[in-house]
């Protein structure tokens, strides 16, 4: 959470163009916005990224730093908003995580006057203190990395000098390399549209940055780094859609049929090896936060229906569920690859010696650089919070897997589905969406292949819509959940194929007032959406894809902030 963004080039650059990359990377929270040059020039202010670069002017420069914010530690105020500074003004701070140990460290400082409610302005007073007592400012940073406690990736940028400094533990950070300097980010898609070439920071690294040159330290020696080229696809462009979601939920055929070529040609050596190391795992656990967690349960399912039994847990309480051995696989499924749960969860297993292995989405993220073996899922950036597109393109990787063992489905024909289940329902989904549109509650209820569906579609009604949504399993709901069916409570069923029991559930909710919506490939069942597909993942990709429509169209109705909701980020790198 929280984007960074910082510039030192050899030609001058305007302010303006610098917001422009730091709006690239604004779904990491929308908060606040801001920036400092070299020369001294600090703005910053509440709101999104569009809104502040009409109130204030351009400037020229050659080293800048900025800051887009979702808030933590202190409310979203302009005090509060990045960058920050010391009592003394020598330089600029900008920071995405967490110190935790902020008032420890405030405590051994004195006669320092605090501006925020910030975390973070504690590092600008730590850092301008031990200057002030002779170290230099690589010295004093080696100082804080040494007693700070918590994530951070922070660039730090001295008023009349062009340089920046950048150093992290926990939270991620990237070197560009543009012809003209350097970009260092929270992600490569900051300069991905410029430079495919970049170096990743590790834990505890820091980069002293010019516009010529840089060098890598770590514990205060000088270290070598590698240079990595990456691809990307990038799409900035939202064409002729009105927000992002619609626009990633239209790609979907696009980037699933990239996925399946992919896997059958570049990617299949990694998909084989994958399923090697499924193979030689005594115990393989997923683990994922939100949307991927999703994905990942129907992973579980998919290899159930092989006969091999996996288990998905959800980040956080990873540690609070499972134990790993050396004969643990641990799949993490994260689009972002940087996930602060997820991360924990891995380092947590990998302190108990189980092997790592990923599903990401952002190439030389942490995660895939922690896995031994990671699949991309190549669907180009996600720009808008909600996940759509990539839940897709994880669940055919996790099916592909699957059919490594037997699975049976037809990744051929996904993308051609996924089109004409859009080019058929959406009509509908408008529809339905208007006579939802003031709707409080909406509960989903799924089994087997289309439980996930139903949490998955709720997640996205609740995160997008505002609406309250609970996705269920058809078999639990009557077991309390039923006591808030009313006359006319939306229920949408979710039955693949023969789900009699599902069925059941479904009649038992009807019996009780409920409006049901009902969405099936089984035309037996009278569903209100016929979804054209046989009874495998296939089913939990399209009746998933309905599920996004619909979210969209409501909260599309409701004239909500569909691409940047209220309170989220995408990328979570905060536990
Ligand atoms: O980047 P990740 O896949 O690890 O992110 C996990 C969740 O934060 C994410 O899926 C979130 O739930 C989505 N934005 C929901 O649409």
């Amino acid at each position: 959470m929280c984007g960074i963004v910082g510039m030192i080039s050899q030609e001058e650059f305007t302010t303006i163009e610098l917001l422009k990359a730091l709006k690239r990377l604004e779904y990491r929270g929308y908060d606040s916005v801001g920036y400092a040059t070299v020369e001294g020039i600090l703005q910053k202010d509440t709101g999104e990224i569009d809104g502040f670069l009409k109130t204030v002017p351009e400037h020229r420069t050659r080293a800048a730093i900025s800051h887009t914010r979702w808030a933590t530690h202190g409310g979203v105020t302009k005090e509060n908003a990045h960058p920050h500074a010391a009592c003394g003004n020598l330089f600029f701070i900008v920071h995405n995580g967490i110190i935790e140990n902020y008032e420890r460290l405030r405590d051994q400082l004195h006669g320092h006057n605090y501006v925020s409610e910030t975390d973070t302005e504690i590092i600008a007073h730590f850092i301008e203190e031990k200057i002030r007592n002779g170290l230099t400012v690589r010295e004093s940073i080696e100082t804080f990395i040494a007693e700070a406690k918590g994530t951070y990736a922070v660039l730090l940028l001295p008023r009349g000098e062009e340089k920046i400094y950048a150093f992290k533990k926990d939270s991620p950070l990237v070197l560009g390399i543009v012809p003209e300097g350097f970009v260092v980010s929270s992600d490569i898609y900051a300069f991905s549209d410029r430079s495919q070439k970049a170096i990743f920071f590790e834990d505890y690294e820091m980069a002293e940055v010019t516009a010529t040159d840089y060098m890598f330290f770590k514990h205060g020696m000088p270290i070598a780094k590698e240079i990595k080229e990456f691809k990307v696809t990038y799409t900035e462009i939202k064409k002729d859609f009105p927000h992002y979601m619609i626009k990633e939920i239209h790609e979907q055929p696009a980037v699933a049929e990239r996925l399946v070529t992919s896997l059958k040609t570049d990617q299949k050596h990694k998909l084989d090896r994958l399923s090697d190391l499924v193979r030689q795992a005594r115990k393989v656990v997923f683990v994922a936060a939100g949307t991927s967690y999703h994905a990942s349960l129907l992973g579980v399912h998919f290899f159930h229906e092989t006969g091999v039994e996996t288990q998905t847990i959800i980040a956080s309480e990873f540690r609070n569920y499972v134990t790993c051995d050396e004969d643990t696989l641990v799949v993490a499924i994260s689009q972002s690859g940087e996930t602060m749960d997820v991360l924990k969860a891995l380092k947590y297993a990998r302190e108990q010696g189980a092997r790592i292995a990923s599903i990401v989405n952002v190439p030389y993220s942490t995660i895939q650089r922690m896995s031994e073996l990671s699949l991309e899922i190549l669907t180009g950036q996600e720009i808008c919070v909600a996940s759509t597109k990539t839940y897709t393109n994880q669940v055919i990787a996790l099916l592909a897997l699957a059919q490594k063992f037997g699975y049976d489905v037809n990744l051929d024909t996904i993308s051609q589905r996924i089109k004409e289940c859009i080019d058929t329902h959406e009509g509908q989904v408008k529809i339905l969406a208007r006579e939802l549109r003031d709707c409080q509650d909406i509960y989903l209820i799924g089994r087997g292949l289309s439980y996930p569906v139903a949490r998955e579609s709720a997640l996205k009604l609740k995160e997008i819509a505002y609406v309250h949504a609970e996705g269920m399993m058809g078999g639990e709901l009557k077991h309390g959940t039923i006591a808030l069916i009313e006359d006319g409570t939306p229920v949408v069923c979710l039955i693949p194929d023969e789900d009699y029991e599902m069925e059941s559930n479904t009649r038992e909710v009807q019996a009780r007032g409920a409006r049901a919506i009902i969405i099936s490939n089984n035309s037996e069942f009278s569903p209100d959406f016929l979804l054209e597909t046989s009874s495998d993942g296939k089913f939990a990709i399209l009746a998933t894809v309905v599920g996004q429509m619909l979210a969209y169209y409501i909260a599309k109705e409701r004239g909500l902030p569909i691409d940047k909701p209220r309170n989220l980020a995408k990328s979570v790198t905060v536990e």
